[in-house]
């Protein structure tokens, strides 16, 4: 038996990885992706290779993470109840996907993850294994193991000679972390009672609203066919748009956001996020679908999002379903092309001028001056009376609302 891990080079995946060996009698193949962390992925090698994995895959996905994840989920306007951007959901489908090539690649029957039997991650990857590789078999450790507090996870290492240093390698922070280039997630800890505030500490890309600068910060994004491929005229890959605009939102201390979720598990849990460039890429894409839709597709569209989002938080990527929204969502991108502007100040993105050659706003309609014909206001009056109709009808029955 072979099982693919994914491994974050961390204390508790090493972990696993000796407990896998040890309890499976198996060869484990460790798999680590650099999904723009802001961790260095390569020291994961040394600590694999110290536990006597022979097959470690070391990837840097970041552009096929925001060109082929983000930037489609992003062409929906998608945020789950109202508020969540979906930073740790949207990682999960790509790492299920490597896990399984990697499976195939290698001959391993199995795939292997460090998440905990109480959360969504281990749903994600478990659903996107499955409709990836559907005779694949799942080890979720935590779900089995009796290592269940820090003490005896820690005993478990001396016992199998873990150098402990593995723990070292983030500064250890009392929060259930997860970072990508879409936003670091923290759960755990003082979070865990919903009236406790974060302490500003926690915070690692942005400063807090009233720490940013007094002077706002101006950009231009550009769209095509929905997605953004250039900051203030300069063309960019799609991960160097997203880190970018992390850092000048972290600066303007844009994209903290404290929530209560509920997971697809059943039970509620309070996470709180950041997520400096998708607040601002959320916020930008609105703006130049505002000129370029027409009004029932942008309607639709925002009919057609929650469900969307669903889909993404509870691990339906590879789904029917989500495939075919993704395809009506693109299709209606086909117009989104043009430049939004930007004031970003103290938490805020402000849209102050949009412009595209798709545009469906027309001034000489809209206008309050005299539009020379191109609107008849008599016109209104049959319009309005016959959507009238079955209220006039209704109330002349006597039937009323109040
Ligand atoms: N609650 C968020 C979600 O379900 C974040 C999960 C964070 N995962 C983690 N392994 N720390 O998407
Ligand atoms: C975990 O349980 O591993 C993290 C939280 C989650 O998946 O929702």
């Amino acid at each position: 038996r072979k099982v693919v891990l994914a491994y974050s080079g961390g204390l508790d995946t090493s972990v696993i990885v000796k407990w896998l060996q040890e309890t499976y009698g198996c060869e484990v193949v460790t798999f680590t992706a650099d999904l723009g962390q802001g961790e260095e992925v390569e020291p994961a090698r040394a600590k694999a290779q110290a536990l006597g994995v022979k097959e470690i895959y070391i990837e840097d996905l970041r552009e096929t993470f925001v060109r082929d994840y983000v930037f489609p989920m992003f062409r929906a306007n998608t945020v789950y109840e109202g508020e969540y951007l979906l930073g740790t959901s949207i990682a999960r489908p790509l790492i299920a996907r490597r896990l399984v090539e990697i499976a195939n690649e290698t001959g391993a029957d199995a795939i292997a993850h460090g998440a905990t039997g109480k959360g969504n991650d281990q749903v994600r990857f478990e659903l996107g294994a499955y409709a990836l590789k559907p005779g694949v078999k799942v080890i979720a450790p935590w779900r089995e193991w009796d290592l269940t507090s820090r003490e005896k996870l820690m005993a478990y290492c001396e016992q199998h000679e873990i150098p402990v240093d593995f723990a070292q390698n983030k500064k250890k922070s009392p929060y259930s972390m997860d970072a990508n280039l879409l936003h670091i997630s923290y759960e755990g800890g003082v979070l865990e009672d919903p009236w406790t505030e974060s302490e500003e500490e926690m915070w690692r890309w942005s400063v807090s609203p009233e720490a940013a600068p007094d002077q706002a910060t101006y950009l231009d994004l550009s769209f095509e066919n929905g997605d953004v491929v250039a900051i203030d005229g300069q063309s960019m890959q799609a991960h160097d748009i997203l880190s970018y605009l992390n850092r000048v939102g972290g600066e303007n201390g844009i994209g903290r956001l404290d929530i209560v979720e509920n997971r697809y598990v059943g039970m509620k849990s309070r996470g709180c996020y950041e997520t400096p460039g998708g607040t601002i890429l959320l916020r930008a894409h609105r703006a130049i679908e505002s000129i370029t839709l027409d009004r029932e597709s942008a309607h639709l569209k925002d009919e057609l999002m929650p469900r969307y989002a669903e889909l993404v938080y509870n691990g339906y990527w590879w789904s029917p379903e989500r495939r075919m929204l993704q395809a009506a969502i693109d299709q209606s991108q086909i117009v989104v092309n043009g430049v939004v502007r930007l004031k970003l100040y103290k938490g805020n993105v402000i849209v102050v001028g949009r412009q595209s050659e798709d545009s469906l706003f027309d001034a000489s309609i809209a206008t309050f001056e005299d539009d020379a014909g191109a609107y008849d206001q008599k016109d209104a009056e049959g319009f309005i009376r016959l959507n009238a109709l079955r209220l006039r009808i209704a109330a002349s029955r006597g039937r009323s609302n109040d």
